[in-house]
């Protein structure tokens, strides 16, 4: 039941961004559904999280909504033009019904209208160029750097985009959806979210989806909104899981030995299962449209069901030697993108950026190694994992 356990998920505990896992498991073994102070129930077990990603009796929270009722007190005392409300209103991720289908279809349809394969593929050549002569690197700009030049070719960026200005903005994009996020961060959030407008190219993506759009009565701040939300989801997400995949794989000899040798189908598995082992987003969230029950407790509408998806992909009801990257698993029906109506409209893309990358990364890594001088940084982010550092040296 909740609450009667001495276990309890607590995102402020020392160590906990090193390593949020250890207390995932305790969770899922002693106290698998729990009430924080806001009232929220965290779920840490597959067999409750998974149903609920895929139930229509369930739907998204508005952020949009919820920042609206914030501004008042985040803006108080200050001169900033509200805009958290304004960008947020058209993610994708807190629509629900028509206006979900509707722009998930026509995001879809721009999305898929480029070369992914021929694009990613060049910035994997790219990027390996571009760090040929390094003698020791960060994974994490490393794989920063890929993904931006993926990013570039496809949504359309301006001059004043760099690849630091597109790493900023990004991560303040998604620290809006983290819970727990101090007054302070919020106004930095909404100062990042006010220069974005300058990002975006007014041909190629934008373009697209200006027509793909037709008929929507969209403003420019709605399309904003929209360019803002597939910049943050593709980025975040994506520099996240592959900076650990490539740790990992370099840390583990195994892995790095099965990857040079993998053949395509192998590289699809491996795949798999490093995002099940990452799974970059951590947590989402959903309500309930109608009371329902969890062992044995009942839940009123309109309850706050904070979902670990992380947690989830480790339990061990549903994955042996879950704590394991297991190279060659087949079975494998993790949530590292979600399930049901809101399932990831990027896995595809993100799939084949591990996919075409892998190999040729790690042939070029192969002569590095982990420089443990430096420790591993973690970013201090609750809802995204986040690695901020990550060294390798040559050999
Ligand atoms: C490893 C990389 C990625 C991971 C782990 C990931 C994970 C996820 C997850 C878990 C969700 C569902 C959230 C929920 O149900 O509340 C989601 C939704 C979404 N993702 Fe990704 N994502 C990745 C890459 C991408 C990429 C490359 C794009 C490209 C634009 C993208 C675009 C989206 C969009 C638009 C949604 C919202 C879908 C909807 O609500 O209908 N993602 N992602």
């Amino acid at each position: 039941m909740v609450g009667e356990s001495t276990i309890k998920w607590n995102p402020f505990a020392p160590d906990y961004f090193n390593d949020p896992y250890p207390i995932y498991t305790l969770s899922r073994q002693s106290n698998p559904i729990q009430k924080d102070q806001f009232g929220n129930i965290i779920l840490f077990k597959y067999r409750d999280v998974a149903p609920i990603l895929d139930s229509p009796d369930f739907e998204v929270s508005s952020l949009s909504t919820f920042f609206e009722s914030k501004e008042s007190y985040i803006f108080k005392n200050s001169s900033a033009c509200p805009f958290l409300a304004k960008t947020t209103s058209k993610w994708l991720m807190y629509l629900n019904s028509d206006i979900h289908r509707k722009l998930r279809i026509a995001l879809g349809k721009v999305l898929f209208s480029y070369d992914f394969d021929r694009l990613i593929q060049e910035a994997a050549q790219e990027t390996i160029i571009h760090f040929q002569f390094h003698k020791e690197l960060d994974l994490v700009d490393f794989s920063k750097y890929y993904i931006y030049h993926i990013l570039k070719k496809f949504i359309g960026l301006k001059d004043f985009a760099s690849l630091e200005k597109v790493v900023e903005y990004s991560n303040m994009a998604a620290r809006s959806q983290d819970i727990f996020v101090s007054k302070q961060m919020y106004l930095k959030i909404n100062d990042c979210l006010l220069w974005g407008q300058g990002l975006f190219a007014e041909d190629g993506f934008k373009a697209k989806l200006v027509k793909e759009l037709e008929g929507f009565e969209f403003e420019e701040e709605d399309y904003y909104s929209i360019l803002a939300v597939t910049l943050m989801a593709f980025f975040e997400t994506s520099k996240d899981n592959l900076s650990y995949s490539l740790f990992n794989i370099l840390s583990i000899p195994r892995l790095r030995d099965f990857v040079l040798k993998a053949e395509v189908k192998e590289i699809k598995i491996i795949t798999e299962e490093l995002m099940r082992f990452n799974s970059p987003l951590q947590f989402t969230v959903r309500i309930n449209k109608k009371e329902v029950t969890l062992m044995g407790q009942v839940y009123p509408i309109g309850t706050r069901f904070v979902l670990g998806i992380a947690s989830a992909n480790r339990d061990e009801d549903i994955f042996e030697d879950a704590d394991e990257i297991v190279s060659n698993r087949q079975i494998n029906p993790h949530l590292a993108f979600g399930s049901g109506i809101h399932t990831c409209l990027g896995a595809l893309i993100a799939r084949k950026e591990l996919e075409f990358g892998l190999k040729p990364m790690i042939e070029f890594l192969q002569k590095f190694e982990i420089d443990n001088s430096h420790s591993l940084l973690w970013g201090n982010q609750i809802f995204m994992r986040t690695l901020d550092k990550a060294m390798v040296k040559i050999h």
